[in-house]
């Protein structure tokens, strides 16, 4: 049995002080049982502090990006070998903010997957299509192609290591969630095109939902069977919210 992983994604959020009492507060209230994971995932600049509170607790910490490079002259970026010395486990790659803010496209976004695994970080690949994809129908098409730029360069193989994120981009931060069968449909086309590849990778591989999850569809999102978890962002900066969604997983 695969545990379910409940990912906070603060983004560029709070401050040294906000995201310190959201950290204790997460830890004050946290009643994991073995069958989730929580991982928290602070702004840069927040991980040491983060790190030094989760200390001793079963709270994973990840952040919220990678550096494609391993290092050298990339002004402003930080590599998978700095997120390691941080206590990082988890990454997200390829974030739809990432690649519609920031330009980022498959291609890269393979490379940062492959650069986290690299430093023996866990990737969480974002895919995800826009309202506009969806409405023309090419849904499939979209997240076959996401999953495909990575496993080509990276090799199925590489799922192992790895948990991926459905996220719709019409329902991230939209308060618009994708019905629970929705995104159990996306969720299976992605075990399947895994399953293609690799059947044991397949059945252990975490795929998660996101795009406006909180505690009052947690539990409906997760019951489905092919989703085993949540990467969270606005619900996860309130305590008490995210802690109510880790306690749906359970
Ligand atoms: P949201 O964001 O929960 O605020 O929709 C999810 C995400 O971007 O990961």
């Amino acid at each position: 049995m695969r545990p379910f992983l409940v990912a906070g994604n603060w983004k560029m959020n709070g401050s040294r002080e906000s995201i310190a009492r959201l950290v204790n507060e997460i830890l004050q209230g946290l009643e994991v049982t073995a069958n989730t994971q929580v991982l928290v995932c602070p702004p840069y600049v927040y991980l040491a502090d983060t790190a030094r509170l989760l200390k001793g607790s079963t709270v994973i910490l990840g952040a919220q990006d990678v550096c494609a490079e391993d290092n050298g002259a990339y002004t402003g970026e930080i590599s998978g070998a700095m997120l390691q010395d941080f206590d990082c486990r988890y990454v997200v790659v390829g974030h739809s903010e990432r690649r519609s803010l920031y330009a980022e496209d498959d291609r890269l976004v393979a490379r940062k997957f492959m650069a986290a695994q690299k430093a023996s970080l866990i990737p969480i690949l974002c895919v995800g299509e826009t309202l506009e994809e969806r409405e023309r129908g090419t849904t499939h098409a979209v997240i076959m192609r996401q999953l495909k730029a990575v496993s080509d360069v990276a090799g199925i193989a590489a799922f192992g290591r790895a948990a991926v994120a459905y996220e719709p981009v019409w329902a991230i931060g939209t308060g618009k969630t994708a019905t629970p069968e929705q995104a159990q449909e996306v969720h299976e086309l992605m075990r399947g095109c895994i399953r293609a590849g690799d059947a044991r990778i397949a059945d252990a591989i975490r795929l998660i939902y996101g795009g406006s999850v909180k505690a009052a569809n947690a539990a409906e999102l997760f019951r489905m069977p092919d989703i085993d978890g949540g990467l969270v962002g606005g619900a996860s900066l309130e305590a008490r919210e995210f802690l109510a969604i880790c306690k749906a997983a359970a």
